[in-house]
């Protein structure tokens, strides 16, 4: 076995295996809960500083009712700004991404921004009266770059700088040079899902399924694949192939082509790892490929899953060649998570679901779980507590355990 880099959590022996309550995947006040204590108060990835090359270009990142752009400026500096024009908050740029030329021109009524976010003018100015530009800047969105990823925060929260909080990571991200990694010819994908993002989240956590319900990965790394738990809600998982040829086409080949990397650690040679961050986010990288996918909850019953994809610069074609058969297989195991997640949402509905009963083998679930439940304590409550009053309850609950000390 491998020797693996991290300082990793234990299974206990004994542990509560019932997960959350089946209303914490349906309740309207628990997934505006969510959006608060989660979403908006959580580093999420939002692309790669390789998205936008050039000042003027653009990535656009939505979350929950807020938005965002990541624009490149005239200096070069990458910057986050609320995509939300001053005069009346149209969006002063639309779509996913793309390349303004030298200004942002706002297509309501013509406002245009420098590409730092700073007011060059209004749209017939001398109608406004005295109005002081400075005032009007597009708002600021925190950012961070990590080994090159792009992360964004719309509000403060309990997570440190990401440097901080991936420091665990931070070796290997180096050692695969994400930083030089370039977008492919599809970067992006994005499918929206009727579960609610939990679901999602909890057939991602273990790889207790992989066995069965993933006949690719099983036959590519099934014989040597692990997930760690690491602290800060971070999870690794890794598995090793290269020890069997494969059967099906995709994963026969891949074996075969897949590039030898000897100037990667042992415990990444050779290997697809999987790097979790709470709350939604995974980066997923391959010798030959580098990627992260995330889950956006869009309502309470629907999760937009999305991801982005990138490749090593210089790649030869029997790595290019490699990569499209890793997304072959990546693409069958997503069709297969998506069942499984649909699966596991329905079984909230019944009135004779009873919690599940995990494996330790499924204790990434309940680390997710007890992440949640340390930002949102009502979780802990088997009965659905009333839609009108769960917010406040939640409120007493946290008091109580900061009373309790
Ligand atoms: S909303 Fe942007 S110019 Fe009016
Ligand atoms: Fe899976």
């Amino acid at each position: 076995m491998t020797d693996l880099p991290y300082t990793t959590l234990p299974v206990p022996n004994d542990w509560d295996r019932a997960g959350l309550p089946g209303w914490a995947y349906s309740s309207p006040a628990q997934f505006a809960l969510e959006r608060e204590k989660l979403f908006l108060t959580h580093w999420q990835v939002a692309g790669h500083v390789a998205d936008i090359p050039a000042p003027g270009s653009w990535l656009s990142f939505d979350m929950l009712g807020e938005r965002a752009v990541i624009m490149r400026g005239q200096d070069g500096v990458v910057r986050a700004f609320h995509n939300l024009c001053r005069h009346r908050g149209a969006r002063v740029v639309d779509g996913d991404k793309g390349q303004c030329k030298g200004a942002i021109v706002c297509p309501f009524h013509g406002w245009v921004y420098n590409l730092d976010g700073t007011l060059r003018g209004a749209a017939r100015p001398s109608s406004f009266g005295d109005m002081d530009r400075s005032r009007f800047g597009l708002k600021p969105v925190e950012l961070e770059i990590f080994h090159g990823f792009l992360f964004l925060r719309f509000a403060p929260g309990p997570q440190p700088s990401v440097a901080e909080l991936l420091a665990p990571f931070a070796a290997d991200f180096a050692a695969y040079g994400t930083d030089e990694a370039l977008p492919v010819t599809v970067p992006g994908w994005s499918i929206d899902l009727p579960v609610n993002w939990k679901s999602v989240r909890d057939v991602d956590n273990e790889g207790y399924h992989v066995a069965l319900a993933h006949p690719g990965l099983q036959e590519l790394y099934g014989r040597t694949y692990r997930d760690l738990h690491l602290s800060d809600g971070l999870s690794f998982s890794v598995g090793w192939f290269g020890d069997a040829p494969g059967r099906g086409w995709s994963v026969r080949n891949y074996v075969k082509l897949a590039p030898d990397r000897p100037d990667l650690p042992p415990h990444l040679r050779k290997a697809w790892t999987y790097y979790g961050l709470f709350p939604n986010t995974v980066f997923a990288f391959t010798p030959e490929s580098i990627q992260f996918y995330q889950d956006i909850p869009l309502t309470p019953g629907l999760t937009r899953l999305t991801g982005r994809l990138y490749r090593r610069p210089g790649e030869d074609r029997a790595s290019r060649i490699a990569r499209y058969l890793a997304y072959r297989i990546d693409r069958a195991t997503s069709a297969e998570d998506q069942q499984l997640s649909i699966w596991s949402d329905e079984s909230m509905k019944s009135a004779a679901f009873e919690g599940f009963h995990l494996s330790d083998l499924e204790y990434g679930l309940r680390r997710h779980h007890d992440g949640l439940r340390a930002l949102m304590p009502v979780l802990r409550l088997s009965e659905a507590p009333p839609e009108a009053e769960l917010a406040r309850r939640n409120d007493e609950l946290i008091c109580q355990s900061e009373s309790r000390g």
